[in-house]
């Protein structure tokens, strides 16, 4: 493959998401209960009286990984597609009730499902989507894959995500708390969002070979560029486009203790960090202390720290790539995956 990462990246999307589209839409194509009406919404497939819409939906990054983890070890990867839709399932739960707990209206250039049918709504919603999810990855059976490893891939999927709903309620629980170092901040998007990256290149691996080390060794690499992932995710949440990521930029507001904040607990003075402690006692920022917060970032070159600690992750994730012992040129894939995770702007 040639190209800069990002037209790489474009590429495998071309060739492997139209298959996951399929298994999507089949996964969530029982019309007869109403609570599929609103996760077809959320896909962005449907507007919410039901009618077809063009919208693109999320990146498919986790699919993506599963899928390209299932080639480089040498596998068919239309074998691995059950478990790719299980993946997007599952992230796509976690962004339903993600929105909910982080109080947004917007994602992907839309209304949130919780915004359009209320939160007791929108929370069955994100249930049934994980349901389906667990269906949806048992239907590796079909792919020929022998039950013990079914099972197998099921317990490792269970896992991750129950890491994922760990790092989520961390992330929440870091809101309340004045001071969390960066070793905190690394452990929980590890789990937050490094685990269904793990999972993504697990599962892959797992239905070339059916051989568990080298899954974990795959895996291992997953979860690092998953890390890389949510470190440009949280320079996004700051300093990102709003026109490009749709997504609100609220993470200051809501007293996120994502890097660029962490960073400056670590880096700014006592007395930075005691005004800042005074700014955080009302529930949300307000307006002029989000400017002020922005500025304080900026004066300690939190930009750049970010983006440094970004592609100091996913270095990491290269070098576990190189430990896969793959040929060449199939590791350059990995490399270009992990490179557009730092680089990307949506
Ligand atoms: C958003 O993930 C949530 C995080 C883990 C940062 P993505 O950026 O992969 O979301 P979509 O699916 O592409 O919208
Ligand atoms: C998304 O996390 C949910 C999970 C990864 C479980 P964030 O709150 O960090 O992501 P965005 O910015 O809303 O997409
Ligand atoms: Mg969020
Ligand atoms: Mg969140």
């Amino acid at each position: 493959m040639t190209g800069t990462p990002e037209q790489q990246v474009a590429s495998l999307q071309a060739h492997y998401l139209p298959d996951v589209g399929a298994w999507l839409r089949d996964a969530l194509a029982d019309s007869a209960p109403d609570i599929n009406r609103l996760l077809r919404y959320h896909m962005g497939w449907e507007d919410a009286e039901g009618s077809p819409t063009p919208s693109e939906g999320g990146k498919a990054l986790r699919p993506l990984l599963c899928l390209t983890a299932c080639e480089l070890a040498g596998g068919d990867w239309r074998r691995a597609l059950p478990a790719a839709a299980a993946l997007e399932l599952v992230h796509n739960f976690s962004l339903v009730h993600d929105d909910i707990q982080d109080r947004d209206v917007t994602r992907r250039g839309r209304e949130t499902l919780w915004s359009v049918w209320g939160v007791p709504a929108a929370l069955s919603g994100g249930n049934a989507m994980r349901v389906i999810a667990d269906r949806t990855l048992a239907k590796l059976e079909s792919s020929g894959l022998p039950p013990a490893a079914v099972m197998r891939a099921s317990a490792e999927l269970n896992q991750r995500y129950l890491e994922m709903i760990e790092g989520q309620y961390l992330d929440m629980a870091f809101e309340q708390r004045e001071r969390v170092t960066v070793a905190e901040y690394l452990d929980m998007i590890g789990r937050k969002t490094g685990a269904l990256f793990e999972s993504a290149m697990f599962l892959g691996a797992l239905v070339a070979n059916e051989d568990p080390g080298q899954a974990h060794a795959f895996g291992a690499c997953g979860r690092r560029i998953g890390v890389a992932f949510q470190v440009r995710d949280d320079y996004l949440g700051v300093w990102g486009d709003r026109a490009k990521t749709l997504k609100p930029l609220t993470d200051i507001q809501r007293k996120k203790k994502s890097l660029p904040l962490v960073y400056l607990l670590e880096a700014g003075s006592e007395e930075d960090r005691a005004w800042l402690q005074e700014a955080h006692r009302d529930d949300e920022v307000s307006g002029p202390n989000v400017k002020r917060i922005l500025l304080l970032l900026d004066r300690l070159g939190a930009r750049g720290y970010v983006t440094r600690t970004a592609e100091a992750c996913a270095s990491e994730a290269v070098a576990l790539a190189g430990a896969l012992g793959l040929p060449a040129g199939r590791q350059r894939t990995l490399e270009a995956i992990a490179a557009y995770c730092v680089q990307r702007d949506r």
